[in-house]
């Protein structure tokens, strides 16, 4: 499967679906025009902050993908004329041979809709199996313990994890994180685009190579990778 670091916390991944996670293109990695014209089948959206859902309608106006995401926040964007689908935690929406599995996520959400904050449904993740991998994209969120137990237990092959502290869990809660999926690639996000989470990677690499059995990619915004 081929991995696409957008930057932030936006990753594209192309295998027998493309699917685009959390788009909020902060870099001038591409022009935007550069993610319209891809046929994307699938908009990922975890919740309603800005640095994850900032992009996600005009790239599923231009493309035609649904905007896939928490029923709550599928509501309002349908409302607005928009193709979303809403699910909700603990439920699997299937896609051809594509499963994605919605998850819990420690954070909040709401949307800005015409200069007003309205309530999005509750923040989720996501564990999308693909091509014979699973990945998991964990969205904003702090360390909780279903990492170990429920989530776990899902064989996670490939994890993307939040490092930037602040606005999610830190490098230190990260680590742990990465120890109790038991992923065997773990890849940083959510890092270093705005001045509250600016962190060291290296450190990040060094902590799971000495404590995980996971090994840890660290990609930068704009590379693209066969994981
Ligand atoms: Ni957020
Ligand atoms: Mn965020």
């Amino acid at each position: 499967m081929i991995i696409s670091y957008e930057g932030h916390a936006c990753f594209v991944l192309q295998g027998s679906k493309k699917i685009i996670i959390d788009p909020f293109l902060v870099s001038d990695i591409k022009a935007p025009q550069a993610y319209e014209d891809q046929d994307y089948d699938l908009i990922l959206v975890t919740h309603g902050h800005r640095d994850h859902f900032g992009d996600a309608v005009r790239i599923s106006k231009n493309s035609g993908a649904p905007i896939i995401t928490v029923v709550e926040l599928a509501n309002i964007l349908a409302a607005k004329g928009l193709n979303a689908v809403g699910f909700n935690i603990g439920g699997t929406y299937r896609s051809g041979e594509v499963r994605i599995k919605m998850t819990p996520a420690l954070h909040s959400s709401s949307i800005r809709i015409d200069g007003q904050a309205l309530y999005a449904g509750p923040p989720v993740g996501f564990i999308i199996r693909m091509d014979g991998l699973c990945i998991y994209y964990p969205g904003d969120t702090a360390l909780f313990y279903d990492m170990a137990t429920v989530i776990a237990r899902e064989k996670i092959d490939r994890a993307f994890l939040p490092i930037g502290d602040y606005f999610t869990m830190g490098m230190r809660d990260a680590v742990t994180a990465a120890d109790w999926l038991g992923a065997k690639k773990v890849i940083p996000m959510h890092y270093n685009t705005f001045p509250e989470i600016t962190q060291n990677v290296n450190i990040f690499a060094q902590e799971i190579a000495e404590q995980t059995d996971s090994e840890c990619i660290v990609m930068k915004p704009g590379e693209k990778i066969n994981l």
